[in-house]
């Protein structure tokens, strides 16, 4: 048996315990437990430090029964599942009856999300054979602690919980999480009542590729009434320990501190202590961002300064993340 086959083989049989298991996905590490057992789901939100109304995502299988997580999909639901399952994309749907409150942080609707990452389908193909015909989802929010940045390799995960042995946390490796940044999340839980998708969470699936797909336009967070709470929401999240500050390109030649670090998309030399020049294409840029903010964060610096990207559909994702994290230190 190969080693990572034995990896498998353990992480799975430590979900069916109850246990907590770290998995590569193609967007960030999740930090994953048994969906339908409130023990495991409670562990996460204690290993996290994460505030119990948050939801967290189910991860399931390509062919898992979504019906035993939605109480219906809805016909846009099920043609942004054909486009572009396994892949970055979670969707809001009215929740089953059984779906514990634990997972929806207490609402209706639960979020499905079904990953391309090779390893996270083995894991999630072992686990639902294990179960047998029982809903067989995987409860992962990413595997940060609260507000942090998210991981993109398996060291990261190791760096957010120094505390938990291998017996606590068991992580599954598989190499760097490519897209870096989380999934696009779309609220699809009131389609049926005439109310468009809504766009939670900016990802790496664009909104034109979404209306592309649905026919018509999707809405902004903000652009619909009551839309539910998303922890990714929160104005300050995913941030460093470093205050982080974003600059207009015509700011960063008056940069005069000597103790930071400045993250360009241009190459324009700075008298400053490090200089990191970014990708100028979105999705290399967001691939790299977590493990660029994470690298300069251990470094100590002052501050970052980070040049803003263009502002477009391209980079929204991408700008999303930046702004929530320069929120953090903007008192
Ligand atoms: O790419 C991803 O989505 C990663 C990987 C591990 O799959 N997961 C992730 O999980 O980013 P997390 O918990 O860090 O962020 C999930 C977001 C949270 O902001 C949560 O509030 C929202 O999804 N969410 C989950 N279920 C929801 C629901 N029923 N209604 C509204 N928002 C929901
Ligand atoms: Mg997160």
């Amino acid at each position: 048996m190969s080693n990572s086959q034995d990896q498998l083989q353990k992480a799975t049989q430590r979900l069916m315990e109850g246990g907590l298991v770290a998995f590569p996905t193609e967007t960030v590490y999740g930090l994953g437990a048994d969906a339908s057992n409130l023990d495991a789901v409670a562990a996460i939100f204690q290993a996290k430090g994460r505030p119990l109304d948050h939801p967290v995502i189910v991860h399931v299988a390509p062919d898992a029964n979504l019906l035993q997580w939605a109480a219906c999909i809805p016909d846009p639901a099920q043609r942004l599942i054909d486009a572009f399952w396994p892949g970055p994309l979670t969707l809001i749907l009215p929740k089953a009856k059984n779906v514990p409150y634990a997972i929806t942080g207490g609402q209706e609707t639960v979020g499905l999300r079904c990953p391309s990452h090779p390893v996270a389908q083995r894991l999630l193909a072992a686990f639902q054979e294990q179960k047998a015909g029982a809903p067989a989802g995987v409860a992962a929010p990413s595997a940060n602690r609260f507000g942090q940045v998210s991981p993109t390799k398996a060291q990261h995960v190791l760096d957010e919980f120094p505390s938990l042995d291998e017996k606590q946390l068991f992580i599954l490796s598989g190499g760097n999480a490519d897209v870096g940044i989380e999934s696009t999340i779309v609220d699809v839980s009131r389609v049926e009542e005439g109310v468009a998708p809504v766009i939670l969470r900016p990802g790496h699936i664009r909104a034109d590729q979404l209306e592309q797909v649905l026919g018509h336009p999707v809405l902004a967070q903000g652009q619909s009434v009551s839309a539910p709470r998303v922890s990714g929401s929160l104005k300050a999240h995913y941030a460093p320990r470093t205050p982080l500050f974003l600059v207009d390109s015509d700011q960063l030649a008056a940069i005069t501190d000597q103790k930071a670090a400045v993250v360009t998309w241009v190459d324009a030399p700075l008298e400053v202590a490090k200089q990191v020049l970014a990708p100028d294409q979105a999705e290399k840029y967001a691939s790299q961002l977590y493990a660029m903010l994470r690298e300069l964060d251990d470094q100590n610096y002052s501050a970052i300064y980070v040049q803003k990207p263009p502002c477009n559909e391209a980079w929204a994702a991408v700008n999303d993340r930046l702004n929530r994290a320069a929120a953090a230190f903007d008192v």
